[in-house]
């Protein structure tokens, strides 16, 4: 039997939000929610709108990498934002991630754990279950508008066999089927709320991503403008930009910028 396709009416019935995913835009099958959400002209758009899809087929990652997600079982799609000032954006990304974290932590229970992976991965345990590409429109030197595309994997029970070590589903870890229009519905509510601190500047939201970030407080290897460090660094967590401050063997305190740096291990 198909995959039932996603029910965008049983979404809006669990949203509580003001605006995140007011306007939605469903599509059975389209190339990329993010390549869309960039498109799109810009009367057409509101703030906090939902792009999303049953089945991308050219859907994009970090690094000009493919994403790959079984039509119909997981959740893929892209959330178009008009922030008011540019400045820290990158803690958008963050805090969307934060949001899923703390989803699925509530369904998972004790015993799993997931958590955000510097830049932008979420991991159950050692596998990663989420990815999210956020990309820039600019007008001139304006930035116009922000894309978050978030890929989840929900309900996919397989994976090809590169992945099959490294790439997890919710449902796999969880033992059973998830429903993926309230689970989206619960990720946007905890989002819009931290979108309101993130605007607030609130340390607090600084405070529950540091605390949910791999390696956070510990010594890690870092990968650094692509190459692997020998030293270890200590994370000290993000600051109101988005940069990743650490500590390194001197004593000193860097500071990189988002893309700069990687997790080599932790
Ligand atoms: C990564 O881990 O490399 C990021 C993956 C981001 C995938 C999502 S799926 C929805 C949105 N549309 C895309 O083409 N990519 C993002």
């Amino acid at each position: 039997m198909a995959n039932p396709h996603f029910d965008t009416e049983v979404l809006k019935d669990n949203l509580s939000t003001s605006w995140l995913g007011q306007s939605i835009r469903y599509f059975p099958e389209m190339e990329s929610t993010n390549t869309y959400a960039r498109k799109l002209p810009s009367d057409e758009i509101a703030h906090g709108m939902l792009c999303i899809t049953d089945n991308q087929t050219k859907g994009r990652g970090q690094y000009n990498r493919k994403w790959k997600s079984h039509p119909g079982k997981n959740l893929v799609f892209s959330l178009i934002l008009l922030p008011q000032k540019t400045e820290g954006f990158h803690v958008l990304t963050l805090s969307a991630a934060l949001s899923l974290v703390e989803q699925l932590n509530s369904i998972l229970g004790p015993e799993k754990s997931a958590h955000i992976k510097w830049p932008n991965d979420v991991m159950i345990d050692d596998r990663k279950v989420a990815g999210i590409l956020t990309e820039t429109v600019f007008t001139g030197n304006k930035m116009e508008r922000l894309v978050i595309g978030i890929g989840l994997n929900v309900n996919q029970d397989t994976f090809a066999e590169e992945l099959s070590g490294s790439a997890t589903s919710l449902s796999m870890e969880k033992g059973g089927k998830v429903n993926r229009e309230r689970l989206l519905s619960d990720i946007l509510n905890r989002f819009e709320y931290k979108y309101r601190l993130w605007q607030q500047s609130k340390t607090k939201l600084l405070k529950i991503i540091n605390k949910n970030i791999l390696g956070y407080g510990k010594w890690v290897t870092l990968q650094i403008n692509d190459k692997i460090q020998e030293e270890p660094y200590k994370m000290l967590g993000i600051n109101e930009t988005g940069e990743l401050l650490v500590l390194n063997r001197d004593g000193g305190i860097e500071t990189f910028a988002y893309e700069q740096i990687r997790i080599a291990s932790y």
